[in-house]
């Protein structure tokens, strides 16, 4: 199916159970521990052999000598796969550093060495046996001193512009009343999900299959085989349960490839996971970024000149943080300047997490908005009101879709008591606490992609639906039945969802907040094919209804059931509705933080989130992606930083110790608000992203609010007492 036109009453309207707030359908096995990860199918291979990953010493240089021979013959050691018995490897270009290294050392913690024995302690004791000797070369680590080297991006990392310039940003901005031009920073983050990388891999011949965690089931295959050297056709990818990925499970990981090498070395199953300590340095991470703001207004509060540059690093090839995203599309301004540079940094691969570009981009652009409302002597609502567009403000002909970040903010400031805020800082006292509220603008841009399934009648009159689609915690198993049991017009327990298998057609995966309505859309498209050839199976029309597990039409009615085996494949793929129209998605952030006056200790004591994403699916399953997504910001606001070892090269506090996310007692009390509507550009589903959404904007909420309290402008996150005091 073909959707190039605004979308017109279709099924998903009838709202019976799209929109409902409907449990998760794998609650209960996540909860009970039963959804089968990576690492738990015993049921797959009851005794497979156990990697363990061995990671470089150093950031940059050399492998000089490995010596393997103790190790070989440790107890259990089955064999030691490193590059120089791997065989020929490729890279996809997904990949920015080669997930097997050596002899060349790119980044501190990349996989050196794979050893496979019978049991974890003996290939963990094993690998202590391996003695390295490097060459050390000298690496590049502090953003702030190899910013000054640094040239524009290529691109924005994904085909867009790394700058973009709009009428005469420096001559505007000069000439403007009143000024801002301040420099924010934001550090290096890390995913910190809960499952790590693991895999477990088989070979039958030459076909391999791995269980693994992964967001992106088509990605992984055409990666691994293009890694493997192996044609796609041979390689199977199940990743039906996954235990978090924020985007660190985008791309294919060390924990694959190896586990795939070490099985072909060993010829029987092999499963591995990536330690804690190396989740951090060898995988990716969210780059730290310092990002300049410039905005220029009229003593009216109109924005005239605002600009935004941001820096950050990457290994060689590799990407810039998007940062500047939002800014090219958030405020109205005539003179309109963004650039995005990048600089070499000898770090572990910087790439996507969660709302990568607008999450860091936010969090200054949200704090640069609050200091030029103050300087203006506006309340901070106002001011982004005065500056509200419906149009794209680099492309004045185009329209955003749908922009109710205006409405966001209204019935926030209302819920949320915004009117008693007191615009002077540092006047309210809660005993030893300072308090304070803050308000941000949340944005995120709103991605389709083409997603195909196949849905089937079986002889029980069930629908199963089969796509190569992910939960990665979102809620995708029950978003999908919920759009094949509306389309199909069954109730929602005759709908089986089968996911995450590369057995199935292929979806958009989860990433990008794309997932729920672009994954739904194609499973909407296979439901409107198998619609069509049951009704003319039944020598009915287009005009057919389904409801109640029935066809309807011309007087008669008939039983699903009675079309068992009918099989339809289709796909949603896209026009250019996303040029013609600028889709994205809004809301509005409310923070009440409370800093202890003696300690600098904050405390988030209330968080309410406005959204505007389009068609919410499933209030429950959309709320708790808020939920978790404020609850993240909280942590970039207040704690994550991951700290770099200038000398050497890497994180330092590469583990759940020292790399501290919010927990349940830092967060008292949340609530989210989804405005009433649908946007009819998004997809048939008229539904939009709202998982990344809900960490845009929060953090500078918060830094806000610390301001509104103390008085104290803290523009390096994260904002600890340190910085307060
Ligand atoms: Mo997301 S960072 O695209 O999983």
């Amino acid at each position: 199916m073909r959707f190039d036109q605004p979308a017109t009453t279709n099924p998903i309207d009838q709202g019976r159970v799209v929109g409902r707030a409907t449990p998760r359908i794998d609650g209960p096995l996540k909860t009970t521990g039963t959804a089968p990860y990576a690492y738990e199918r015993h049921d797959v291979a009851p005794a497979p052999a156990i990697g363990y990953v061995v990671g470089a010493g150093i950031a940059k240089g050399r492998v000089a000598s490995m010596d393997l021979a103790a190790a070989r013959k440790a107890p259990g050691v089955l064999t030691i796969v490193t590059a120089r018995n791997a065989g020929k490897l490729g890279k996809s270009d997904k990949n920015t550093a080669k997930l097997l290294g050596g002899p060349q050392v790119d980044h501190y913690h990349q996989a050196l060495a794979l050893v496979v024995a019978e049991t974890f302690e003996q290939a963990r004791a094993a690998a202590a046996l391996i003695g390295i000797r490097y060459e050390t070369a000298p690496g590049r680590f502090d953003l702030a001193a190899a910013k000054l080297h640094a040239p524009l991006a290529k691109d924005d990392g994904m085909g867009g512009k790394s700058q973009t310039h709009v009428g005469d940003f420096e001559g505007a901005f000069a000439k403007a009343p009143v000024q801002l031009d301040a420099t924010y920073t934001t550090p290096d983050q890390g995913h910190a999900m809960m499952e790590p990388h693991a895999t477990l891999a088989t070979w039958e011949g030459r076909k391999l299959t791995v269980w693994t965690a992964n967001q992106m089931v088509g990605w992984a295959v055409d990666d691994l085989a293009a890694t493997l050297g192996i044609p796609k056709e041979n390689v199977s990818v199940k990743s039906p349960y996954i235990g978090g990925g924020f985007g660190g499970k985008l791309f294919l990981r060390a924990d694959v490839l190896l586990a795939a090498l070490g099985a072909r070395a060993v010829n029987r199953p092999v499963k591995l996971a990536l330690t804690r300590p190396l989740m951090f340095n060898n995988t990716t991470h969210r780059p730290a970024t310092i990002q300049r703001i410039r905005i220029g207004a009229g003593k009216d509060g109109r924005i005239a000149a605002i600009g935004h540059e941001s820096w950050s690093g990457d290994l060689p090839g590799g990407k810039p943080e998007t940062a500047v995203a939002q800014t090219r599309l958030l405020y109205a301004g005539e003179h309109r300047l963004t650039a995005m540079r990048l600089a070499v940094l000898d770090l572990p691969e910087g790439n996507a997490m969660r709302a990568p570009g607008e999450a860091p981009g936010m969090m200054a652009l949200e704090i640069a908005m609050d200091e030029m409302a103050e300087k203006l002597g506006l309340d901070p609502i106002e001011f982004r009101l005065r500056n509200d567009t419906q149009v794209d403000p680099e492309k004045p002909q185009r329209p955003f879709s749908q922009r109710r970040l205006a409405d966001c903010f209204k019935l926030g400031a209302e819920r949320f008591g915004w009117s008693k805020r007191n615009a002077k800082p540092a006047q309210v006292r809660d005993g030893r606490w300072m308090v304070g509220l803050g308000v941000a603008a949340a944005f995120r841009n709103n991605i389709v992609m083409k997603s195909k399934a196949r849905v089937r009648l079986d002889g029980e009159g069930r629908v199963v639906v089969e796509t190569d689609m992910t939960d990665i915690g979102t809620g995708s198993y029950t978003v999908i039945a919920q759009t094949a049991a509306e389309t199909m017009g069954v109730p929602l327990e005759r709908v089986r969802v089968l996911l995450g298998d590369s057995d199935y057609p292929v979806s958009c995966g989860s990433g990008g907040q794309w997932g729920g309505n672009s994954s739904c859309a194609g499973v909407y498209a296979a439901c409107m094919k198998l619609r069509g050839m049951v009704a003319q199976k039944a020598g009915l029309g287009d005009d057919a209804t389904f409801v109640d597990g029935e066809v309807r039409g011309g007087g008669k009615s008939v039983p699903l059931e009675s079309f068992s085996g009918l099989v339809a494949e289709d796909g949603m793929e896209y026009g250019d509705l996303d040029k013609r129209y600028q889709q994205s998605t809004f809301g509005a952030h409310f923070v009440e933080a409370a800093v202890d006056a003696f300690t600098g200790e904050v405390r988030v004591r209330r968080m309410l989130a406005v959204c505007a994403a389009g068609r919410i699916l499933n209030p429950v399953s959309a709320r708790s992606q808020v939920i978790g997504a404020m609850t993240m910001g909280v942590g970039a606001a207040l704690m994550e930083e991951l700290h770099v070892d200038k000398r050497r090269g890497f994180f330092v506090n590469h583990d759940l110790a020292g790399y501290e996310v919010p927990v349940h007692a830092d967060i008292p009390h949340q609530d989210v608000v989804f405005l009433d509507e649908v946007d009819p550009v998004s997809s048939p589903l008229k539904a939009k992203g709202v998982g990344e959404l809900g960490i845009c904007g929060v953090a500078a909420a918060v830094a806000n609010a610390v301001y509104n309290a103390t008085g104290v402008r803290v523009r390096e996150y994260p904002i600890t007492l340190d910085k307060l005091l």
